[in-house]
């Protein structure tokens, strides 16, 4: 019998991937064979001795002390390209809501008071002052060409975007694959300079960490929108709230909401929803536990 200690809300879909007859899961076992999560921050002090594989129902696993289980032999295992197209769908939206000031509208509209009347006065103020612009045309730049970032690079040309991607870890078969359609730039600093639009796509590191700064918002087109389904941490925030007061940047669209970020006209800040669909939580949910498995039961890993 396997035992799984589970963090977070796992997809039941997943769990049932764990035969009942030689599998346990729970949320409350001590001396786990392996351990399951979603968003839960990992301690390695939480990793029981007995554990001899961490799955992780999502793309990234900077939530886990990845080191530190190589150290120690316990493979990590996670589900890229499992929640693509949930993030896909919400920065594409995010676009939209940009473009096309769609929040800022509906604060103004939901506070309208008075008769019709002075409603529909306030109507063509409100034309006015949240006139967006269109996609067709415009240049978005994809920094992190995986799964998602290629699924929101055709999902933008499929709008009539130009799309710049950046990736420095891409193979040279995929930059030949994708090189019809998605320029490749050579730098970060040259996409930013192209681009009306970035939306970032990348993994959490130390490469990653503050990528977004204030020397290349600096160097980017004013009037410049950042979409931001990644995470926090890939650019300064600080940088980002200077560059909004200098009205160098146009909006910020990010789906992590922060004290800093809070009640700023230009920033919209999602509660962390990139992945939170049923069908990703299934997807990520399944691609895991299927890893787990096979790893528990054969020692076979598919992907670490
Ligand atoms: C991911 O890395 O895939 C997301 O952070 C998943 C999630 O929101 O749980």
């Amino acid at each position: 019998m396997f035992r799984i200690l589970t963090f977070n809300n796992i997809s039941v879909k997943g769990l049932e991937r764990f035969p009942r007859d030689h599998f346990e899961t729970s949320s409350d076992i001590a001396h786990p064979d392996a351990i399951m999560l979603r968003s839960h921050k990992l301690q390695e002090s939480e990793v029981a001795d007995t554990v001899l594989a961490v799955g992780r129902a999502g793309a990234g696993v900077n939530n886990i002390p990845v080191e530190a289980m190589s150290r120690r032999g316990v493979p990590v295992f996670n589900a890229p390209g499992a929640n693509a197209n949930a993030v896909k769908e919400l920065t594409i939206a995010g676009l939209f809501l940009a473009a096309r000031n769609i929040c800022q509208a509906w604060d103004f509209a939901r506070a309208l008071e008075g008769s019709d009347q002075q409603i529909n006065a306030e109507v063509e103020a409100g034309k006015k002052r949240f006139t967006g612009f269109e996609l067709p045309g415009r240049t978005l730049g994809v920094i992190g060409l995986g799964a998602i970032g290629v699924e929101v690079a055709n999902a933008a040309m499929a709008l009539g975007m130009k799309v710049v991607g950046y990736d420095p870890q891409i193979t040279v078969h995929r930059a030949w694959q994708l090189s019809s359609q998605v320029e490749q730039a050579h730098s970060v600093d040259e996409l930013m300079s192209r681009a009306d639009v970035v939306t970032i796509h990348a993994p959490l590191n130390e490469a990653t960490r503050g990528l977004i700064n204030g020397s290349r918002l600096a160097a980017a087109h004013p009037g410049l929108t950042v979409l931001n389904f990644a995470r926090s941490e890939v650019v300064d925030e600080q940088a980002i709230l200077e560059a909004l007061d200098r009205d160098h940047l146009r909006a910020y669209i990010c789906d992590f909401p922060s004290n800093a970020l809070k009640g700023r006209g230009n920033v919209i800040a999602l509660p962390h929803l990139g992945a939170s669909t049923v069908e990703s939580q299934e997807n990520c949910a399944v691609m895991v536990a299927d890893q787990l498995r096979e790893y528990l039961e054969t020692g076979n890993i598919r992907n670490a």
